[in-house]
């Protein structure tokens, strides 16, 4: 999956629609994506578009599920750890929450943390508004400046936000549905933003019992097959398809050779899709690879941030080294 394209960086406005302002129904610039990617001769489509207001609900509902265990074990080591995590820190005035959904995560650690300023930075404009009203009125010494970006898209932090003590926060193992060599990428942009007195707290999924990272993605009650099949109505209202999500099966499994779950859509039978300018047919079983979540060590991720000039001071993890929590500084000025 190739994420290119211009920036698109927008201060939250009320937004009534299902699709966030940074992904535009019927924009060219997205459909040519959707398009180029459905047409592939292994389709594929970008995890942002999971992400309409619906996809954002069928994801938090995923990080409440009995068998998604990063949510609940990254929550315990900031329990646990979160005192040494503020010392290692340090006064983090400025605190840039990336893929920052319902807030609660960083929200937890404002008492410790206790920053001056705080940028939640999300691609779901309407999902932000709901979340920023609430810390508002909880927080109402913090200054909150909430910024809707499309992380697929060069990081580009305003210059209303100030530079010095900049410190990001980027919990939920959303690095993994990152390619490796696109994650180095991401975090030299991080690295970029980031002043010499910068730094960045990152929370990491770690390599497990394959048994337990299928059962995460393929959940019994089906709430993953939910969020992955949902992908199509929003690529209906993007794009104009006509995806009947009753004709697709949800796939997910660990890969072990590249170290990742995959997510596809898979066909339950011949079809043909058309969207706004493009159509496909689709072979009974044929896929569409819709996520990847790699999946690392603590080494190999220690590797893969200071491939992007960071130096690692902080590491913190779960008792059965299943999740792993990550302080990193700049390592050059
Ligand atoms: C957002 N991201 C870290 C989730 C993950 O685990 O890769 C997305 C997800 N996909 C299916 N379940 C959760």
């Amino acid at each position: 999956m190739t994420l290119s394209r211009a920036a698109a960086i927008h201060m939250v406005a009320p937004d009534t629609s299902s699709t966030p302002p940074g992904i535009a129904h019927g924009d060219p610039a997205t459909i040519a994506e959707i398009s180029a990617g459905l047409l592939a001769p292994h389709a594929s489509t970008s995890p942002k578009y999971f992400y309409d207001s619906l996809g954002s609900h069928l994801f938090e509902a995923i990080c409440e599920l009995p068998e998604y265990y990063p949510t609940r074990t990254e929550a315990g080591i900031f329990a646990r750890h979160g005192a040494a995590m503020a010392r290692c820190v340090g006064p983090a005035a400025i605190l840039i929450d990336l893929g920052a959904g319902n807030c609660a995560k960083a929200a937890s650690l404002f008492p410790l943390l206790q920053p001056r300023q705080y940028v939640p930075v999300d691609i779901s404009s309407d999902f932000l508004q709901q979340a920023v009203g609430q810390l508002r009125q909880r927080f109402p010494a913090i200054d909150i400046t909430p910024l809707v970006i499309d992380l697929s898209q060069p990081l580009l932090i305003p210059a209303s936000v100030p530079r010095a003590h900049r410190q990001f926060f980027y919990p939920g193992s959303s690095i993994g549905n990152f390619t490796p060599h696109e994650a180095v990428a991401f975090l030299r942009q991080v690295r970029e933003n980031v002043g010499a007195d910068g730094g960045l707290l990152i929370g990491v999924d770690l390599v497990k019992d394959p048994a337990v990272l299928d059962a995460a993605y393929d959940d019994a009650i089906g709430v993953t097959a939910a969020f992955n099949l949902n992908l199509l109505r929003h690529l209906n209202h993007l794009a104009g398809a006509n995806f009947d999500p009753l004709q697709w099966r949800h796939v997910a499994f660990f890969n072990d050779a590249e170290s990742r779950i995959e997510m596809h859509l898979e066909a339950r039978c011949a079809l043909t899709v058309q969207w706004a300018g493009g159509e496909r047919s689709f072979a009974l079983g044929e896929r569409i690879h819709t996520e990847n979540s790699y999946k690392y060590t603590v080494e190999s991720f220690s590797r893969l941030l200071a491939d992007a000039g960071f130096r690692v001071d902080g590491i913190w993890t779960d008792d059965a080294r299943w999740f792993a929590v990550m302080h990193a500084a700049a390592a050059y000025a």
